[in-house]
């Protein structure tokens, strides 16, 4: 049996992924820093739907990280034919108060990891009768965001990154999807750095990560390009394509502004 390789599965949206995939019956392969959350998803997930759940500690923020996961899916013999690249974060502050080693570490995680698992992977998700890869992008990807800017940035990369893979395996056995979540409540708010007032703003329309993770993989099922959960996240993306640039741009300015 092949598993689902969920990227950022400890907690949030990642974590819900995994129940949404194991409620199908499909086994899966859990990688994220947090030891003890893995541990307790792996206990929680194989109990309640009797699948096979394994998983690695391991930060993705390093090429040596991602080569570790690689090596130990080939060294176990695991075979994928499902790859979610969900592991991100943002890091929320001007361009100018923030450190260039946060900065870094984010685009790394955000950007570099998910090619690099891309590529690493293919060959394995190659191997199946049908295969898909979803990359976890944002409503972010869609505009800049002043405050988020390098954030923003990165989950744009994500989406571009992810449509030209579509069209590249667009006559393969691998479908691939972007999937652009709104604000949504995880962890993301306090690993950004937000502040309280923000997080109270967050809060007024964060949509559940178990509705988020539910709409991803449907979309995923249903070979869709991108996905965009929630009425009011894509009728924002859709206003991004309809007025010009500069008004979303002030919009977030001043929903996020420090
Ligand atoms: N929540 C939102 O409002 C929102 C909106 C749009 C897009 N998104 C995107 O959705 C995805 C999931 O975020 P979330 O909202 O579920 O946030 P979250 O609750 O903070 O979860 C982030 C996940 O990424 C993992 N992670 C962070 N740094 C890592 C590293 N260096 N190496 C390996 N794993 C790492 C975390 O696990 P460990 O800390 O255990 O490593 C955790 O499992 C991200 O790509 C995010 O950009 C979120």
């Amino acid at each position: 049996m092949a598993f689902a390789l969920i990227t950022g599965a400890s907690g949030g949206i990642g974590l819900d992924i995994a129940y949404e995939l194991a409620q199908r019956k499909i086994d899966l392969l859990l990688a994220a820093r947090s030891e003890e959350n893995l541990l307790k998803a792996k206990k929680d997930i194989s109990e309640k739907f009797g699948v096979r759940v394994e998983y690695l500690s391991v930060d993705l923020s390093s090429s040596e990280g991602t080569r570790s996961l690689t090596n130990w899916v080939a060294k176990n013999n695991f075979e994928i034919n499902i790859l979610v690249n969900n592991a991100g974060y943002g890091v929320w502050g001007s361009l100018e108060q923030t450190s260039w080693e946060k900065l870094h570490n984010m685009m790394r995680l955000n950007m570099i990891s998910v090619v690099e698992l891309c590529q690493a992977l293919l060959p394995e998700l190659r191997k199946h009768k049908q295969s898909y890869i979803m990359n976890i992008a944002s409503t972010a990807a869609y505009q800049a965001v002043p405050t988020l800017s390098t954030y923003a940035a990165t989950k744009s990369f994500v989406l571009l990154f992810t449509r030209g893979l579509r069209k590249e395996l667009s006559k393969t056995n691998i479908s691939v999807t972007c999937v652009s979540p709104g604000a949504t409540s995880t962890g993301f708010v306090d690993r950004a750095g937000m502040n309280d007032s923000l997080k109270k703003r967050a809060e007024k329309v964060n949509m559940k990560p178990s509705e988020v993770a539910r709409i991803a993989v449907k979309g995923m099922f249903n070979k869709k390009a991108e996905v965009v959960p929630g009425f009011i996240n894509w009728f924002s993306v859709q206003m991004t394509y309809l007025v010009p640039k500069g008004i979303p741009e002030t919009i977030a300015e001043g929903l996020y502004k420090t």
